[in-house]
Parts: C-alpha cells; sequence; structure tokens
C-alpha cells in the first residue's frame, strides 16, 4: 500500500480507536457532573445522544482531513511513523474486521455468496477483513474464534453454527470487541443483522399457497409436507413462524412434518421418508431454502411429481428450478446489502455511535431487519439486473427455453 494510503487508512483507524476512549470518558465526565447537580434522566440522554452525535462530526472531519490528505499528495508529510509498533496495533485492534462463516455446504451462499460481498463491502469501509469458514465443525468455530481473537479484532461478524458463535461472542465481548450477529442470531451478541425473517417465512407460506391455487386445489384439504431449518439456527424457527402463519390462516395443515435440518442430503432422505408415510400423496412442499427444495424436488423427479415447492437464497440451482416450474418460488436476500449493512455498522459501533436498528429479539437484542424480496418465474430476471445471477450461470441447455420464456438473455 502507498504510504500516503496507508497512513490515510491509519489515521481514520487512530480517530475511531482513539475517539471511543475519548466519547466514554466525555460520556463518564458529562454523567459525573450531572449526577452532581441532580439531572433528570431524560437531560442525560439529551447530552450523551449529542456527545454521540459529536463523535459523528468528528470522524467525518477526519474523513475529510484524510480525504484531503489523498488530493494533496505532495504536500503530505514523508514523515510518517507508519509500521511503527504502535500504530500496528491499533490498526491490528481497529482495523481488522473478523468474520467467521458456517460451512460450505448448508446453503448454496455462505462462499459463493456472502464471502465475496463481505469480503468486498469491509474492504471498501477500510477494514481488513479476516474471513473464515467453520466448514460444519463447532470445534473449528472455536479455534478460529481464539485465532482471530489472539491476532486481534476490531469488530467480530459472527454467523453462529448450531450454537458455537455463543462462546465465541462471550471471549470476544471480553476483550472490549464489539459482535454483530451476522445473519443469524447469538446469545449476547451486541447487535442482530438479517433480513426480516419471519417476512421470509410467511413468503414461503404464500408460495405453498398461491402454487396450490394455480394447480387448482383446495388449500385446506392438500397434502403438505412441512419441513424446516436446523432448529440450532434460531433462524429457522423465525422462518417456520412466519410460514405457519400464513399457512394457518389460509387453513392448511400438514400431511407430515420433517425433522429440521440444514443438509440438503439429509433433507432428501428424510423426504423419501416422509414421501412413504403419506403413501407419495403430495400436493406441496414447504421447504425451508433451496439447497433443501433441490433435494426434495430430485425425489419428487424420481417419482414423477411435480407440485409447488418453496425455497430460499435466489441461489443459481434454485432460480433454475424456479424458471423449470419445479419450485414455485424462492425468497432473494441480496448478499451485497447485507455485507454494505453489516460493514455500516461496525463503522457505527466503532465511532461510538448507536447503529439503527427496527426489531428487538426476544432477549433484548437490537436488529436490523432488512427487506426480503418474493422472486417467481416473472422476477428472476430482476435478479439478474441486480447482478446476481448471471444468463450463463442460469441458462443451461435445459433451462435455455424457460430464460427465453421469462426473458433472460
Ligand atoms: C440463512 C439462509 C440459509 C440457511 C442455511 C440460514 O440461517 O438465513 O439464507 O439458506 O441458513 O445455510
Amino acid at each position: 500500500m502507498p504510504l500516503l494510503a496507508k497512513f490515510t487508512q491509519y489515521l481514520m483507524h487512530y480517530f475511531v480507536v482513539h475517539q471511543n476512549k475519548l466519547l466514554s470518558l466525555t460520556q463518564v465526565a458529562i454523567r459525573e457532573a450531572l449526577s452532581r447537580v441532580q439531572p433528570s434522566n431524560e437531560r442525560t440522554e439529551q447530552i450523551m445522544k449529542k456527545s454521540s452525535l459529536f463523535s459523528f462530526s468528528a470522524l467525518a472531519a477526519a474523513a475529510a482531513l484524510a480525504l484531503t490528505g489523498c488530493a494533496a499528495e505532495t504536500t503530505t508529510p514523508s514523515s510518517t511513523t507508519a509500521g511503527s509498533s504502535t500504530e500496528e496495533s491499533v490498526e491490528a485492534t481497529a482495523g481488522r474486521a473478523c468474520v467467521i462463516l458456517p460451512d460450505a455446504d448448508s446453503g448454496t451462499r455462505w462462499e459463493p455468496g456472502d464471502r465475496p460481498a463481505l469480503e468486498k463491502a469491509l474492504t471498501a469501509a477500510g477494514y481488513e477483513a479476516d474471513i473464515q469458514n467453520a466448514q460444519s465443525d463447532t470445534a473449528k468455530y472455536a479455534t478460529i474464534g481464539d485465532q482471530q481473537l489472539t491476532k486481534g479484532c476490531g469488530v467480530m461478524l459472527l454467523v453462529d453454527y448450531q450454537g458455537a458463535g455463543v462462546s465465541v461472542a462471550e471471549k470476544a465481548k471480553a476483550q472490549g470487541v464489539p459482535v454483530i450477529a451476522y445473519d443469524r442470531p447469538i446469545a449476547g451478541a451486541d447487535y442482530y443483522l438479517s433480513f426480516d425473517n419471519e417476512v421470509v417465512g410467511a413468503m414461503q407460506g404464500q408460495m405453498i399457497i398461491d402454487g396450490l391455487k394455480a394447480a387448482g386445489k383446495d388449500v385446506t384439504t392438500a397434502s403438505i409436507i412441512y419441513s424446516s431449518g436446523d432448529p440450532a439456527d434460531g433462524n429457522a424457527a423465525m422462518f417456520l413462524n412466519g410460514a405457519l402463519s400464513v399457512l394457518e390462516a389460509a387453513g392448511a395443515s400438514p400431511a407430515f412434518t420433517m425433522e429440521g435440518t440444514w443438509d440438503g442430503t439429509k433433507a432428501g432422505t428424510l423426504f423419501e421418508q416422509a414421501f412413504t408415510a403419506v403413501s407419495g400423496n403430495v400436493d406441496a412442499v414447504l421447504a425451508p431454502n433451496d439447497n433443501n427444495a433441490a433435494s426434495i424436488i430430485a425425489i419428487l423427479d424420481k417419482n414423477g411429481l411435480t407440485v409447488p415447492v418453496s425455497g430460499q437464497d435466489a441461489s443459481i440451482a434454485g432460480l433454475q428450478n424456479v424458471l423449470l416450474g419445479k419450485q414455485y418460488g424462492t425468497v432473494y436476500k441480496p448478499f451485497t446489502i447485507q455485507a454494505e449493512a453489516g460493514a455500516a455498522m461496525a463503522i457505527t459501533i466503532l465511532s461510538g455511535g448507536v447503529p439503527e436498528t427496527n426489531k428487538t429479539l426476544a432477549d433484548g437484542t437490537p436488529f436490523l431487519a432488512l427487506d426480503p424480496i418474493s422472486v417467481s418465474a416473472e422476477q428472476v430476471k430482476d435478479v439478474v439486473a441486480n447482478g446476481d445471477a448471471s444468463v450463463e450461470e442460469l441458462c443451461t441447455a435445459d433451462v435455455a427455453a424457460a430464460c427465453e420464456q421469462y426473458g433472460i438473455n
């Protein structure tokens, strides 16, 4: 990195770190002073808010200063001490965003979708992104967490894997490192950032109802198999609750309820058992994501059945199944929007501010819930237009005709 750019980055991070200390010292001083004159809580709050606002303006000023420095390259002192151990440790703590992804196969999203989106958003925000994958292993998750914290993290963005995020979050917080529960809830995290998972589920339930109606079936008597995600992922219950609220309101009920999982292969095996249990009488399948849906569709295919199946993630395979009429729809949760929201949240926390949230989890964790988008065959072209799927990937031999039909070319 050129010296000036490094200096600029350092300046930003140095400011962020020291500003936090300054902010807390200022806040302590304000509280003490106010307690001596018996202030109302309201007044304290107002002043505290102002001090946060001050920190924001100060950060903006530092950013402007840093940018001015960039523009006036020739006048910048060349004697910066970039590289000294103090600076490096400041960079190590403030400048590193540590991310743990859960697995490489439970959904077609973490490696192909979230990793590049997070890498891009965090780097653009000035962080060094340290993104690791626990590969479906809770022990590995813990080891990664320890290693990242030893190296130093300014902030952690953790996607939980079967509860392993909880102790990493505890350790991070014990070291003063803020934790964002990314996509999946984690008890003890400072913030939770995800899509509105109840709405995701409601969209899935609606797909089943719309699909049954389109097939001329009576929703109240239809034989529907209900399936869900891994119950160890807090999102799974939210998806299911959202779906149930819509299905129950429409008078639908399960002919068979499968055990929850995010393992696509297991979802296939469980569906085979469900299929046998209902003697092959299946009118629709509530599936929690595209990956599970793909295994379920493979078994329906094998049995010569095409029925409405729900999904989630707008993965290539999911979108192809939607185009082929094998899956009624998918829920599109743009990785880029989530990653950028994560980077923005991290910056706000580190600058002493309070990130914007619009919901609260049952345990009190503030939650920023982004808006998911329901996608049926007609909307697949919108995902392509957004750059989250390409014609080349989607329109392979057997899907080419459907691509033409839905204006994807
Ligand atoms: C995510 C889904 C994903 C699933 C399996 C959930 O927590 O929100 O997008 O399909 O995990 O990885």
